[in-house]
């Protein structure tokens, strides 16, 4: 293993990476390996992160390695190890002139960034590249992205750990459990209010989820839409999109990647289906996945769903074939 990484952090002017780029930096998320960066931001505010640099500077964080900054991605993910790309225009936000509240006007905004970095990816970026894809709508942008850099050996991800995290803290309030002992939460499909969280094989202290909570109103009534209206609740009350738990979540995304997952556990992300539990190939979906000895990340493939399980995954995995349709002009 390479003592050094280099990370490519786009969005770094943002509000998620405020909270994300010391965190990279800090020997917790890379271990002991010096943590060289390339922030990425569009023209307009680039020059802000001259101020973000002096701050990192004047951090003390004895794995920062090289720090750089740009508005030239192409340039930027050169050789790079690992990609977290932030940057996009979040919902809730007013662009020319019309509040961005619906998925597909993001699709349409967002769409386009992802084929030029994809892109330049393929390139330039290391041939077992990792990308984390956090800007919305993540699971497309990651297939626009995915699709455009062309390089089987690089791992494409869309970014559930938040969602997978917000569902732990549910059901450790509902059932009084320390949330260190609420593990393998997996969020099946789009990070979109149709994902599915698991709710029957979350493991809650060594226990499977469907022999702890027998209360289906309570799964149907309050736990999925709790979950998966979070991001909108978070909105509504702040006025902007989470910031500090997005970026919690990235940087456990990174550390369940960089890691071998120990036996019998999973995280999420969404990755490429080849066909996994029946989804259409090529869709980027919310899957259980495992990190191996060797660093490779794949999709863990035995776990049962019931028919009621199956059912709702079913409107995810139309939603990002709907999705994949409003954007086969941006794929090859
Ligand atoms: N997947 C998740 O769980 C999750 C959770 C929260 C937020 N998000 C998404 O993350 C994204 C960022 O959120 P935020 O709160 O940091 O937003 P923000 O508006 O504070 O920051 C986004 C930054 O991206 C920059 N940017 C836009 N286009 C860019 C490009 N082409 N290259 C480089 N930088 C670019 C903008 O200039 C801005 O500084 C949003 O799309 C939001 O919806 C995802």
């Amino acid at each position: 293993m390479s003592s050094r990484v280099k990370v490519v952090v786009t969005g770094a002017a943002g509000q998620i990476a405020y909270s994300l780029i010391p965190r990279l930096v800090d020997g917790n998320t890379f271990g002991d390996k010096i943590v060289d960066l390339c922030l990425v931001e569009i023209p307009q505010v680039v020059s802000k992160l001259e101020g973000l640099v002096m701050e990192l500077e004047d951090s003390y964080f004895p794995n920062m390695g090289e720090v750089t900054y740009t508005d030239n991605f192409e340039e930027a993910s050169n050789n790079a190890d690992w990609f977290l790309l932030v940057g996009s225009i979040p919902r809730g936000i007013v662009y020319e002139g019309k509040k961005i509240e619906e998925r597909s006007d993001l699709l349409k905004i967002n769409g386009g960034i992802f084929v030029k970095q994809g892109e330049a990816i393929g390139k330039n970026g290391k041939n077992d590249a990792k990308i984390l894809v956090v800007g919305n709508p993540a699971n497309t942008n990651a297939l626009i992205g995915k699709n455009s850099a062309g390089k089987e050996s690089q791992l494409w991800m869309a970014m559930t750990m938040l969602d997978s995290s917000r569902a732990k803290s549910v059901i450790s309030k509902k059932t009084g459990t320390n949330i260190k002992d609420v593990k393998n939460m997996i969020i099946w499909g789009n990070h979109s209010p149709t994902m599915y969280p698991d709710v029957e094989n979350v493991l809650i202290d060594g226990e499977l989820g469907k022999d702890v909570i027998d209360d289906m109103k309570w799964v149907e009534d309050h736990f999925l839409p709790t979950v998966q209206q979070r991001g909108k609740a978070v909105i509504d009350s702040r006025g902007a999109s989470s910031a500090t738990s997005a970026a919690k979540a990235a940087l456990d995304t990174i550390i369940a990647c960089e890691n071998t997952t120990k036996e019998g556990n999973s995280f999420s992300a969404a990755v490429a289906s080849d066909g996994a539990y029946g989804v259409p190939e090529g869709l980027i979906c919310g899957y259980p996945l495992i990190t191996l000895s060797d660093g490779s990340v794949e999709i863990k493939r035995d776990i049962s769903m019931s028919e009621f399980a199956k059912k709702k995954f079913q409107i995810s995995i139309d939603e990002l074939e709907s999705e994949r349709e409003a954007v086969k002009h941006l794929l090859k």
